[in-house]
């Protein structure tokens, strides 16, 4: 039987889809470097499928450990390729990190998977489009230049896969451009993890109502939106992992029109910052402390999805209402709060050690 190589598969987004993946019959192999995970959603699988996943600790931008992994395991034919640094503010202070890391990944894995021809889907991000002139954004919607070196080695790798899937023609590849998932799965037994202070809205918010920081700050309250916050295309982080599994397996049915293709995977539709603050107290009955402050350097003021295409060629769209993922997120933050961090890997809060 086939392997499914899932890299990145202790993070966030990699540990919902090895789930979906595993629920829907698929054998999958994670390899993570744990530089921002741990092992502990192992055992969270575990606890939902019934089944442990294979592991394997190791550095995708290595190729010698790359070329080890494919050696060891003859069956990989696709790749699920989320491993990747993600932190924006962090891209800036410490680009070649970001472009050894996240560049060199994605060259070995292509290299490796094209000497065997197979299937790779690619984690990309609506950070593309930048601040889309029209919206809702559109695959065709321009690419505009990146307004950090994170963003940027997603267009960069998009480039990279588009011109390898040409030259090489034994792989077919779905670049998906991810909105703003949040959430955790329905059972609290994975979710997402930050390390240190987060930078994304709905960890911060829950670790607020928590008590881990005082506040909520707000980055801008003079937007030309319907309350003057950011709007941007929430959906559930197991919508998204569910996009993962029509993805590959339109690649292992031959139902792709070309040889690499591109989705948008969002809600479809725009919120603002203040919109989830409001439904996340109605829904969880929690307060948050909030305050309005400046704008966040290199923030956008809105961008949503047209999922259209996702829905006509996938099938897919996302399916879980805003409440149910803002209450995930909440019973995933009691959960934490309930556990102290297990697991090996470096990627752990620093306020649970
Ligand atoms: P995450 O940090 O939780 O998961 C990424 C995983 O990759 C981590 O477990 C980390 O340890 C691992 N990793 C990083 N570099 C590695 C390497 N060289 N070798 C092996 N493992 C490595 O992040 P996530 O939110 O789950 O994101 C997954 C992917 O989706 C990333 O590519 C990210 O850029 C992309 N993405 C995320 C979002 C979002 O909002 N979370 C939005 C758009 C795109
Ligand atoms: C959402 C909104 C903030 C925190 C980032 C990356 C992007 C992509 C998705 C991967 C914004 C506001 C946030 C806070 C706030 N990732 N906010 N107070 O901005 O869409 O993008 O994640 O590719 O590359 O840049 O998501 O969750 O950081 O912010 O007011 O403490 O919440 O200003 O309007 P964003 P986010």
């Amino acid at each position: 039987m086939s392997k499914i190589l899932i890299t990145g598969g202790t993070g966030y987004i990699g540990s919902h889809t090895v789930v979906e993946l595993m629920e829907s019959g698929y054998d999958v192999v994670i390899v993570d470097n744990l530089s921002n995970s741990t092992t502990a959603p192992l055992e969270g699988i575990k606890r939902i499928t019934g089944r442990k996943p294979e592991f394997v600790e190791a550095d995708c931008s290595d190729l010698g450990q790359m070329r080890a992994l494919f050696e060891r395991y003859p069956q990989i034919r696709s790749v699920i390729h989320f491993a990747a640094l993600k932190a924006v503010g962090e891209s800036v202070e410490k680009p070649l990190d970001y472009y050894r890391n996240n560049i060199l990944s994605v060259i070995n894995l292509l290299e490796l998977l094209g000497k065997r021809g197979g299937n790779f889907v690619f984690s990309s991000s609506c950070t593309v489009y930048g601040q889309p002139d029209i919206l809702p954004v559109t695959e065709e919607s321009p690419i505009k230049k990146a307004l950090s070196p994170y963003g940027n080695t997603k267009r960069i790798a998009e480039n990279i896969i588009e011109d390898t899937v040409a030259a090489m023609g034994n792989i077919n590849a779905i670049a998906l451009r991810y909105f703003n998932p949040i959430g955790a799965h329905p059972s609290a037994e994975i979710g997402e993890y930050p390390v240190g202070k987060p930078d994304n809205l709905i960890p911060f918010i829950t670790q607020t109502v928590r008590g881990i920081w005082e506040k909520l700050q707000i980055f801008g309250s003079d937007y030309n939106t319907p309350d003057g916050t950011a709007i941007r295309d929430y959906f559930h982080v197991v919508d998204l992992a569910k996009a993962h599994v029509v993805a590959l397996e339109r690649l292992l049915e031959d139902k792709n029109r070309k040889p690499y293709e591109v989705f948008n995977v969002g809600a479809g539709r725009g919120i603002t910052v203040l919109e989830i603050v409001n439904t996340f107290e109605r829904v969880t009955g929690q307060k948050v402390n909030y305050e309005f402050t400046r704008r966040r350097a290199g923030d956008i003021e809105k961008v949503w999805a047209d999922t259209t295409l996702a829905e006509k060629e996938l099938g897919w769209r996302a399916e879980k209402t805003l409440e149910e993922a803002l209450l995930s997120a909440w019973k995933w933050e009691e959960r934490l709060l309930r556990r102290k961090g297990k697991g090996k890997g470096k990627g752990k809060r620093d306020n649970e050690h």
